[in-house]
């Protein structure tokens, strides 16, 4: 289980918390998922539209959990197996779970994914977005939106009765896709990966972002996933920092980070974490 955060901390706290079940959840508990990530929803959009250059990762952390607790949510990611802060702010060759700073400066051509999380009445939402700092090369902006097509891509998978890695092959084939049309090679990480969302953030199954499909749980209406796509302008191999928290590209090259939680239901892929209409 490598979902969230580092491998070893995370599996053995993950496997103290939870059984091995997934969780269905009643058409009820999904509107108060719902609830969840629509505050998360609006809380990434306020901090996109604040990550400009000059502005700190420590500035956009303040402002997100400004923003979910003006809507009356707790930010799940702070105090998780000791984690800092109420975002993650991985910036550049950071592929997921930077810690804000002061000291990061956000500059013109910066390429940052932001990953919030905010519970309601116990429930959890989970996602992120990928920003560009300024205006940022046309590499930079094609490999973001690759990995929103791959983050598409696993979430057109999502119906009643696919197999878990219907998603992961969908996830992969959109990614591999996008590359090929922006005549690129990525790197899709493999050492992180997807997850249950409900009742806590990180649950059964690990969801990963490649292989082949027909493999694993089948899907049921009530489950929750949060399909994360990483993808690389290089390798997929990925280092953690002496931090204990960032992941990074090993080979140093750019990377960048989608993520929704989708419920399955009869009618399709409910995206739990877009933002609402009106
Ligand atoms: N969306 C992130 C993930 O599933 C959440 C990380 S929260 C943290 O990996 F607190 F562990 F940083
Ligand atoms: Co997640």
């Amino acid at each position: 289980m490598n979902s969230g955060a580092r491998l070893t901390g995370l599996r053995d706290g993950l496997a103290r918390l939870r059984g091995r079940e997934i969780e269905v959840k009643t058409s009820g508990e999904l509107d108060v998922m719902r609830a969840a990530g629509a505050v998360v929803a609006r809380t990434l959009a306020a901090v996109t539209a604040a990550a400009r250059p000059g502005v700190s990762t420590a500035d956009l952390d303040e402002l997100a959990e400004q923003c979910i607790r003006d809507a009356g949510a707790i930010p799940s990611f702070y105090g998780y197996l000791g984690y800092p802060a109420s975002i993650c702010a991985s910036v550049n060759e950071q592929i997921v779970h930077g810690i804000p700073s002061a000291t990061q400066v956000l500059a013109d051509g910066d390429l940052i994914s932001i990953d919030c999380g905010a519970i309601v009445d116990g429930w959890h939402g989970d996602a992120a977005v990928t920003v560009e700092v300024g205006s940022v090369t046309d590499a930079d902006r094609a490999l973001s939106a690759a990995c929103r097509d791959a983050l598409q891509g696993g979430i057109a998978a999502v119906r009643v009765d696919a197999r878990l890695t219907d998603i992961s092959a969908a996830v992969q084939q959109a990614a591999v896709e996008a590359a090929g049309r922006d005549g690129a090679r990525y790197g899709i990480v493999a050492e992180y990966g997807g997850h249950g969302i409900g009742s806590s953030m990180h649950m059964e199954p690990f969801l990963p972002n490649l292989g082949p499909p027909g493999r694993g749980p089948r899907l049921r209406p009530g489950m929750v996933l949060a399909i994360e796509p990483m993808l690389t302008a290089g390798a997929p191999r990925t280092t953690e920092l002496a931090d204990g928290w960032t992941v990074v590209a090993a080979d140093g090259s750019r990377a960048v980070h989608w993520e929704h939680s989708v419920a399955v239901t009869e009618d399709g892929p409910w995206v739990l974490t877009e933002l609402p209409a009106k």
